[in-house]
Order: structure tokens, then C-alpha cells, then sequence
């Protein structure tokens, strides 16, 4: 494959995921623009208005959407974004999505449909959720509570993801591709919990429950009830063994394999993320 070199447009990028792909676009030379809702001028999915600004001058967009596709609203949302994009003469759009979501496969039809240049990355649960995400404090609690029962899941490194975005956005040979994105091993959740503890040498479980146990904690801990939705329609509806295989997405985007959970935990353990005094703010 060639990089594309023959015209320089900036890249509007979204979502948490987006700062991964902004790294590396910049590292390339790529000129950058980052969507946030705190930006100058910022971007709100909820706030149509902010959406105009953003693409002006941009050639190419990463979409991730927040919370996820599968909420109420996402597809007209979303579809209504990408056809924006598309009459505002941006061609080039890459679609993070989840995978085995039907709700989201509806979201993907309505961005396809706008006649963008379309990548779409669907991917398995990212291994950072127990590092930059919800999983965090689990895990620095040294019990991680879940209704995952022992479903085992593909987890993938959101830096492939990264670099499977950049390469669609960069490179020549990805238009109209669906890269299903996973890791190279199925490991259950408390398999994955047990490799963060070996990486840690700390103890922390896995603690199954149900989804109604779930659900009644995480509401009497304040969590917002869209978002307890969220996660329990996840859990029970997305995490029943459909997506018990393993894909080679990595590998044909990058022809490369993907990076083990065993890798993350190690290099995530090394960072100190997962370091209890580090996470206190106390020295050791
Ligand atoms: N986590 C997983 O395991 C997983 C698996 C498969 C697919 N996915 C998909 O990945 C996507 C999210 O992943 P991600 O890691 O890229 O993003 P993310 O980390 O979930 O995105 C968080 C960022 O979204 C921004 N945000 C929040 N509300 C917003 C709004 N109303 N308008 C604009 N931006 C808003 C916030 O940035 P600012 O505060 O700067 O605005 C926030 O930092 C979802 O669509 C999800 O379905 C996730």
C-alpha cells in the first residue's frame, strides 16, 4: 500500500479513541482537528449547530460517537452528521462501531447511505475499559463486579484500532471496507481480570452477578440511568456468545496480528495506571 500523499486536508477526529488517531495522524504530518465539546469552536453530537464549523477545510472525518450507536437517536444522529459531511464536500469517513449490535448496524446503513468514502471498524470490547474507562476503579478496588458471567470476548487493543483508523484514513485500498476488529484471543472476563492481576501483582477478582444486581448497584452509585441501560443491554444482549470468535480485521487492515491482553496488561501495569499510591496521589 501507498500513502496518499496527493493532497494534505486536515482530519476532524472524534471520541476518546480519537486522541489515539490524532497522535498518530500528527506523527504522519497529517494537520488535525480535534472535535470536543470543549474545543474552540467546540462540537456537540447533542447540538447540531456546532457540526458546520467543525467540517470546514476538513477532508476526512473519524467518527465515534458517544455513548454508543445503540442508544435512541444514534442512527438519525449519526446519519444526519455523515450526510452533512458529505454535502459539505468531505468524501472521507471512518466508523467506529460496536460489534454483534444490530441497533448499530443501522447506524452504519444510515452513514453508508449518506455516500461518504465509508471504513467501518467494528470492533470487540476495548481492553482499555479497565484502564481508561469504567473498568479503572474497579480494578484499583481489586474487585471487579460484572454480568459477564463466563462469555469469553475477543478484547482489542484501542491502538490497533488506532492504527487500523489511521491506515484507512491515510492510506489508498480501505473505501468500502468492514474490518471486524478483535484481539488475537478469547479470554472471559475474569480470565482478563486475572491476567491484569498477574500483571499488577496485586490481587483483584472477578465477581459475577446478575444483570438486575448489576444494574440496582451501579443506579444506588449514582451512575445515570441511560447509562446503566447502556451497560446492562450490553452485557446481557451483546455479551451472550455472539461475538465468541475471534476475526482477522487487524490483519487484513494492517498485516499485522493484533496485540494480546496479556500485552496491554503488562505495558498498562508498567505505566503505573494501576498503581494504587500513583492513583492515590500518594509518593511511594
Ligand atoms: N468501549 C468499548 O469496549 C467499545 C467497544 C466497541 C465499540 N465501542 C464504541 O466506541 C465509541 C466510543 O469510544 P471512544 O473510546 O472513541 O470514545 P469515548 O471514550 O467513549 O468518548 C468519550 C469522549 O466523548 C466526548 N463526548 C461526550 N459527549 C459528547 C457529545 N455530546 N458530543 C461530542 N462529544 C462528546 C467527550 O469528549 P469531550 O469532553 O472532549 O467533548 C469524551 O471524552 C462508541 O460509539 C462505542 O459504541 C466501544
Amino acid at each position: 500500500m501507498t500513502y496518499n500523499n496527493s493532497h494534505n486536508p486536515t482530519t476532524l477526529v472524534l471520541g476518546g479513541t480519537g486522541r489515539r488517531v490524532a497522535q498518530r495522524l500528527t506523527a504522519l504530518g497529517r494537520p488535525v482537528r480535534i472535535g470536543s465539546r470543549s474545543g474552540e469552536p467546540p462540537f456537540d453530537w447533542q447540538d447540531r449547530a456546532t457540526w458546520p464549523g467543525l467540517l470546514e477545510g476538513v477532508g476526512s472525518v473519524y467518527v465515534s460517537y458517544y455513548p454508543d450507536l445503540a442508544v435512541p437517536g444514534a442512527v438519525e444522529t449519526v446519519g444526519a452528521f455523515a450526510r452533512l459531511a458529505v454535502d459539505r464536500g468531505v468524501p472521507r469517513l471512518v466508523l467506529l462501531a460496536g460489534r454483534g449490535e444490530p441497533e448499530t448496524e443501522l447506524a452504519e446503513q444510515a452513514v453508508c447511505q449518506s455516500g461518504a468514502e465509508l471504513t467501518i471498524l467494528r470492533s470487540t470490547w476495548f481492553s482499555q475499559n479497565f484502564s481508561e474507562d469504567y473498568l479503572l476503579d474497579p480494578v484499583l478496588g481489586g474487585e471487579v463486579v460484572l454480568p459477564a458471567g463466563d462469555t469469553p470476548e475477543p478484547f482489542v487493543d484501542a491502538d490497533d484500532i488506532a492504527d487500523v483508523a489511521v491506515a484507512a484514513l491515510t492510506r489508498d485500498g480501505h473505501i468500502g471496507e468492514l474490518y471486524e476488529l478483535t484481539g488475537p484471543r478469547l479470554l472471559t472476563f475474569a480470565q482478563a481480570v486475572d491476567e491484569i492481576a498477574k500483571a499488577t501483582g496485586r490481587e483483584i477478582r472477578y465477581v459475577p452477578v446478575s444483570i438486575d444486581e448489576y444494574a440496582a448497584a451501579a443506579a444506588s452509585q449514582g451512575v445515570p440511568a441511560e447509562v446503566v441501560e447502556l451497560l446492562s443491554y450490553l452485557f446481557s444482549e451483546v455479551l451472550d456468545g455472539r461475538n465468541a470468535h475471534v476475526t482477522n480485521g487487524v490483519q487484513r487492515a494492517l498485516g499485522r496480528q493484533p496485540r494480546d491482553f496479556a500485552d496491554y496488561a503488562r505495558a498498562t501495569a508498567a505505566s503505573g495506571v494501576w498503581d494504587l499510591a500513583i492513583a492515590s496521589g500518594v509518593q511511594p
